[in-house]
């Protein structure tokens, strides 16, 4: 990825402990060259309680802005000047502008998510939605889909967990177990199911153990596994093969980076063309 560096060339950077496996500097430097921007993405290792000493060197450094991983998003947010209604919901930010010495900070995962369901045609006005899950990731799945009406079901292994979300928005989330029996339950209801959860993700141990719950999902029902390694898990492989309209979570990567830009220049940019560079970027186009 070559990217034209002048004297003029305003710094990004993703920060993460760990960060080097991210991808978020291909994907935001193909954006960045697609639309003829005078930016620069790097990437950032920051060591973990350091993220207050990062954000006054982003300053001091001339960073336009930075996104934040992994165990940042939570200890930035009250630290930030202004932070947009959405990353105060969730508690997290994983996108901060910095302009005038100040710092914006913003969530773009819940909205790069809708983004990318949008390619599903979905009514999600009480569209009755299995989220699995309840970590960072769903809380912002959640919210986001909260947020357009869906009556959403986190399922998780740890029940508390999940009760602690949905106390976010009551209305619209109910928890629930992360058992085979729940899930072929809530299924059989169900317009959309979201893996939210590590299982099925390359590198780590756990897989579904009784993906039968997939049978009995409405032959209209999508399924979203926020995974993109592998790019195909077993319950994205089940789901295809009962004939479900499906996705991984590589849309979603991509649009909460084009969010996340359009922070980082304060206005709207050219979305279709900075996404389908970031998939060509990725292998994908
Ligand atoms: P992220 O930031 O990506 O959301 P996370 O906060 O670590 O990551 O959340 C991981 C989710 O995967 C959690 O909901 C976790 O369930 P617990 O809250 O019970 O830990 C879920 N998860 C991880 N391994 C799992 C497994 N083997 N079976 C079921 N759920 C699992």
């Amino acid at each position: 990825m070559i990217v034209d560096i002048k004297n003029t060339t305003r710094k990004l950077c993703v920060i993460g402990d760990p960060v080097l496996h991210s991808k978020s500097p291909l994907i935001q430097n193909a954006m960045i060259r697609a639309l003829g921007l005078d930016l620069v993405y790097l990437c950032q290792p920051v060591k973990r309680g350091e993220g207050a000493q990062w954000l006054t060197a982003a300053r001091v450094c001339g960073y336009a802005g930075f996104n934040a991983t992994m165990p940042f998003k939570e200890e930035l947010l009250p630290l930030m000047d202004e932070v947009e209604p959405f990353a105060r919901q969730c508690g997290a930010v994983n996108t901060v502008s910095i302009r005038d010495g100040k710092y914006y900070g913003a969530n773009t995962d819940g909205p790069g998510f809708l983004q990318d369901l949008e390619k599903f045609g979905l009514s999600l006005q009480g569209l009755h939605t299995v989220v699995l899950g309840a970590g960072g990731a769903s809380k912002a799945v959640c919210l986001a889909l909260a947020e357009k009406g869906a009556k959403v079901t986190v399922c998780n292994r740890t029940v508390k967990k999940a009760e602690e979300l949905c106390k976010l928005a009551p209305e619209s989330m109910t928890p629930e177990e992360f058992t085979i029996n729940k899930l072929c339950k809530l299924s059989g209801e169900a317009g959309l199911v979201v893996n939210c959860t590590s299982l099925g993700m390359a590198g780590t141990a756990g897989e579904f153990e009784d993906l039968s719950f997939v049978d009995a999902l409405p032959s209209g029902a999508a399924v979203y596994d926020l995974i993109y390694a592998p790019a195909e898990t077993a319950l994205l492989r089940r789901s295809r093969e009962r004939g479900l309209a499906v996705s991984n979570g590589l849309g979603m990567l991509v649009w909460q980076g084009v969010l996340a830009l359009e922070r980082f220049v304060g206005g709207p940019v050219d979305r279709e063309r900075a996404h389908a560079a970031a998939l060509e970027a990725l292998g994908e186009g």
